[in-house]
């Protein structure tokens, strides 16, 4: 196995140091080496730092806000409130957090024909593919990650800050480790295999 698969874990504590922009591109360079459905290569990337950085997730905490306090677009979701707080804090604390946008998406509150939606299907996991691609690169590069899916909760109020078309996939947050937590658990191969001779 490709080393990198077994010793990526998510960071969650981050030095302050600032990330070489050439690290950064190599990144992105590995994320859209990823395959495609249709080759659509479904993807951008926006790289947030510093103030602009400070103003998104002034915005996340806005949307957190509202979920929690105000009028819940995501109410069955609720549960993860807490869990998105913590994300918020780690965003701040990393020096860098990736937005991950399918220019070519709609937003998740509105509703979708069949078509549509198998196209999403297909979107979502090439982005993710895209994804993990940058999450092994910077494994690789020895710079510490956390795959954030928590920008749902403050959907409206990340995409008016981020002023792009399509749909805002989630965010990748990234700096050097400042922790080295061990392998979280992983369910047996016995119960996600399946074979069928
Ligand atoms: C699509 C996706 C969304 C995630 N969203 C978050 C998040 O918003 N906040 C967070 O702390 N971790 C998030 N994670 C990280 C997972 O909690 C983590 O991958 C999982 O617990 C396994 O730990 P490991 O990555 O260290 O192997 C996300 C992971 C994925 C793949």
């Amino acid at each position: 196995m490709i080393k990198e698969i077994a010793t990526r874990r998510s960071i969650r504590k981050y030095k302050q140091d600032e990330i070489p922009e050439a690290i950064i591109r190599q990144m992105i360079q590995a994320a859209a080496l990823a395959p495609s459905g249709k080759n659509r290569q479904p993807w951008k990337f926006l790289i947030y730092e510093k103030e602009a950085k400070a103003e998104l997730l002034a915005g996340m905490e806005k949307g957190i806000f509202r979920e929690t306090e105000g009028e819940a677009l995501l109410p069955e979701s609720a549960y993860g409130l807490s869990d998105a707080k913590n994300t918020l804090r780690i965003m701040r604390e990393a020096p860098v957090v990736v937005v991950v946008m399918n220019p070519g998406g709609s937003s998740p509150f509105e509703p979708l024909t069949n078509d549509e939606r198998m196209k999403e299907i297909v979107d979502s996991l090439s982005a993710g593919a895209a994804i993990q691609n940058m999450l092994l690169e910077a494994e690789h590069l020895g710079i510490g990650t956390l795959w954030i899916a928590n920008t749902c909760f403050a959907y409206p109020e990340l995409m008016e800050i981020l002023n792009e078309k399509g749909q805002l996939l989630g965010a990748v947050a990234l700096g050097y480790a400042n922790e080295a937590p061990g392998p979280r658990p992983r369910k047996k191969l016995e119960e996600i295999i399946e074979y069928r001779c």
